[in-house]
């Protein structure tokens, strides 16, 4: 009763002050980040749960989800940041020119697209390609931590300053965490961390630290 008559006090107070044209800012508590409930889903469920998902705002401006590509059974995960214009389009990982050097990233290692996985921390598109940011990343990254449990890799390679801080919980620079076999927790699985191939394609005097990592990937992995 007493909450009805404030509930209603306060509306009379607002309509009068709205009437004296005074503007109001009523405090509103900040929205709070939706995650999915992923822990039973099964693999398809689980994509088909992405197709669907519209748990943060980066659903009202994607063509398509992009959820992954490659052998989900694959002891080796290549995770990358977030879906490019060309992956928006396709649907697919890493199919525009910084999927081209990749591929032969892949190749410098005797991989193939084919034979590993490639994910990202976000399934759609961030407009104009900024980064995603840290709400995008704690809504969508629940969908990542369940193809890690279905896949069960035996290495993660983190592409990309992104990609390696979020699975790191590090702000430290993609230099320092280059170079060092880290564990991804709780699932206490290895990470190596090596620079984004879009990076690589505006600092390619980086792509001779890359083939470095690459190779330290290579022994680890044994491929
Ligand atoms: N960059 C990414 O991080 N992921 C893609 O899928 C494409 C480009
Ligand atoms: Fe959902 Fe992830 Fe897309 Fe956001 S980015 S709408 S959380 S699938």
């Amino acid at each position: 009763m007493e909450n009805e008559l404030q509930v209603k006090l306060e509306g009379n107070l607002l309509t009068f002050l709205r009437a004296m044209g005074i503007p109001i800012w009523v405090k509103r508590e900040p929205e709070p980040v939706l995650t999915p409930q992923t822990e039973s889903l099964s693999w398809s469920a689980l994509e088909q749960t992405v197709k669907a998902c519209t748990l943060c705002p980066l659903h009202q401006t994607r063509l398509q989800t992009v959820f992954g590509s490659g052998d989900p059974t694959s002891p080796i995960l290549f995770i990358g940041e977030g879906p490019g214009a060309n992956e928006d389009r396709q649907g697919l990982p890493f199919v525009g020119r910084a999927g081209q050097l990749l591929d032969a990233m892949l190749m410098a290692i005797n991989l193939d697209r084919k034979n590993i996985y490639i994910a990202n921390i976000v399934k759609c598109r961030p407009p104009h390609n900024r980064d995603p940011s840290p709400d995008e990343i704690a809504a969508c990254t629940p969908y990542l931590r369940q193809q890690i449990k279905h896949i069960q890799p035996k290495l993660i390679v983190a592409l990309g300053r992104v990609a390696a801080q979020y699975l790191l919980k590090s702000s430290v620079s993609m230099n320092k965490l280059r170079g060092h076999v880290h564990t991804l927790s709780p699932e206490n699985l290895p990470v190596m961390v090596t620079y984004h191939p879009a990076y690589l394609l505006r600092n390619p005097l980086d792509k001779a630290q890359a083939l470095e990592d690459l190779y330290r990937i290579r022994a680890y992995a044994g491929t």
